[in-house]
């Protein structure tokens, strides 16, 4: 089974129009036997960011090589998924701080990713990421959007492959209804399912 890791960080959880998108592009999935799909709600998650003792806890660990303990569960269950689904909506130019706070808690030297006299080289398993969002303003070639750039861009860092993202646009601007940009979207999405 190819191991999939759908991260969901849609905040407004059932009102939210980006987890609609999600939820379409795993039902198109889900139906192929070939794919395990493992839920991770981060609204449930007892994520922490840095400060005080809960950073100086991590550079003791990390330096006693300490990988085994629990804080860094979700460090571990992203360097081990296949593929990787992220989906989260379009929160002040990137996507909300919840994100940028698991992000946070997946990069440790030494399991995410490495460094040598080169750099540093990413060690996570999935070939890889896809992120579903939806944005209120089209930003679709905008300068100003900054959330799948740097998803993008950690996926680099990490090691995974390919990238993928699907966005819908001008969800907030009322030149359409949402649902139909919804529909546009989730058509998008279930073109990239084939090949998933
Ligand atoms: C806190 C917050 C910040 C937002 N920031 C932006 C923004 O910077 N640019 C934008 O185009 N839309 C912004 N929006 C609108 C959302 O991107 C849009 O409504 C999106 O569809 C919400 O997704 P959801 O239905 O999954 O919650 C913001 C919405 C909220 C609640």
């Amino acid at each position: 089974m190819i191991k999939v890791l759908y991260i969901d960080c849609c905040i407004r959880r059932e009102l939210s129009r980006t987890r609609i998108l999600a939820e379409s592009f795993l039902k198109l999935i889900e139906n192929n036997n070939v794919y395990k799909i493992e839920k991770l709600c981060l609204m449930d998650e007892p994520l922490h960011y840095f400060v005080d003792g809960f950073f100086e806890q991590r550079e003791r660990l990390i330096g006693e090589g300490r990988f085994d303990h629990p804080r860094f569960r979700y460090s571990h269950q992203f360097q081990g998924a296949d593929k990787i689904i992220i989906a989260a909506p379009f929160w002040d130019l990137s996507f909300p701080a919840l994100l940028k706070v698991y992000i946070e808690n997946l990069c440790v030297e030494g399991i995410t990713f490495g460094c040598d006299e080169t750099g540093t080289f990413g060690t996570c398993r999935a070939d890889r990421l896809l992120y579903l969002t939806t944005r209120g303003d089209d930003l679709s070639d905008s300068p100003l959007e900054m959330g799948a750039r740097y998803l993008e861009a950690m996926c680099v860092f990490f090691g995974i492959k390919r990238f993928d993202y699907i966005a819908a646009d001008g969800m907030d601007l009322g030149l359409e209804a949402p649902q139909a940009i919804l529909a546009r979207a989730i058509q998008k999405a279930s073109d990239l399912a084939v090949n998933f």
